[in-house]
């Protein structure tokens, strides 16, 4: 498809809704993301029903902000790209909807992208114009810490990746979003977590699940641990900070072992992270400190791009058409 200059990007599987356009170099000429965090927070966690009900609201008015800041209209759009898997059903479904009416409407091709294969994409775009795309050495690691996955990536190639390991029962970043409601500490836990952390010099022990014989991960046990440190005494806010910090602490320890595991029995080049808990502090020092250490490439998006945003999904349709 030579002839795709522009392309309107549409994600809506979570709570986040976001229209980006792109180029065909992977520029990002606009990314509006609408965010419902204020919605969600007197739940302490997403409620499927509220978000796609969001979506539906916002959705035609950040298509309308994606435009005016790209300067362009529907004139100018080649392609229409939208997450079609996996995720919320109500809160997709108000995306691909919203892609295929404008796909017919406007008689451009719909491209169908998948929130996790765009999540890797993160890492392969320009945030800002006349900035080099990052060009990982392969094999590669993706890394894709986030609300709802945790997934270890082997990358031989753009075409050619799968799998090596998943969480077997919590995603990383719902750990952290329920260890920061049981400490009553905000929502979402992630960011909140992440300063506390960094604010925080006392540390507790807590189990580290390894689970060193395979890539795949295991965090409810660590949120149970958690819970039961919690139920043992009065707490005040400085223990909670020191629990919230040393459950950090592990998080990190375990997904940096599995980084480590990975690199040794691959001879990997690159390492990479995506996904919302991908904007870590601690966990972006951790992997460049291990890079460095491993004498191979590491490379994260800037923060806003960790976060689900529809640049990504831009970026992953333009090469998936190439
Ligand atoms: O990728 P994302 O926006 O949505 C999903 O696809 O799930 O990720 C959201 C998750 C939340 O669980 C949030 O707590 C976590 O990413 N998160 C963080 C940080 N920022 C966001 N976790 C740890 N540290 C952060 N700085
Ligand atoms: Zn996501």
């Amino acid at each position: 498809m030579d002839n795709i200059k522009k392309i309107l990007a549409i994600e809506t599987s979570c709570d986040d809704t976001s229209c980006a356009i792109i180029d065909s170099n992977k520029a990002i000429i606009a990314n509006i993301v609408q965010s419902q965090y204020d919605v969600h927070r007197e739940y302490n966690g997403i409620v499927p029903e509220l978000a796609s009900r969001h979506h539906l609201e916002n959705i035609n008015f950040i298509i309308s902000e994606a435009l005016v800041k790209a300067d362009c209209s529907f004139d100018d759009i080649d392609a229409i790209a939208v997450t079609v898997k996996p995720g919320l059903a109500g809160s997709l479904l108000v995306g691909v909807m919203t892609a295929k009416a404008l796909s017919y409407a406007l008689k451009k091709p719909l491209i169908e992208i998948d929130h996790l294969d765009a999540h890797i994409w993160a890492n392969f775009m320009k945030y800002k114009p006349n900035t080099e795309i990052f060009k990982p050495r392969f094999p590669a690691l993706v890394l894709l810490v986030s609300g709802g996955h945790t997934d270890l990536y082997f990358m031989n190639s753009y075409s050619d990746f799968y799998i090596l390991g998943r969480t077997r029962d919590d995603a990383v970043g719902e750990a952290f979003d329920k260890v920061g409601k049981l400490l009553d500490l905000g929502y979402p836990g992630g960011p909140v977590i992440d300063k506390i952390s960094a604010e925080t010099t006392g540390r507790v022990t807590l189990p580290k699940p390894f689970m060193s014989h395979t890539y795949d991960f295991s965090f409810s046990g660590l949120k149970t641990a958690v819970l039961q440190v919690f139920k043992k005494k009065k707490f005040t806010l400085e223990d909670k900070h020191i629990l919230a910090a040393s459950f950090q602490d592990v998080v990190v320890e375990v997904l940096l072992r599995k980084m480590k595991k990975g690199i040794k029995e691959f001879g990997i080049q690159t390492i990479m992270l995506s996904g919302g808990v991908a904007a870590n502090s601690q966990l972006r020092d951790a992997v460049c400190k291990l890079a460095k250490d491993s004498m191979i490439a590491c490379h994260f998006p800037p923060r806003p791009f960790c976060t689900d945003n529809a640049a990504m999904v831009g970026a992953r349709a333009i090469d998936l058409i190439k």
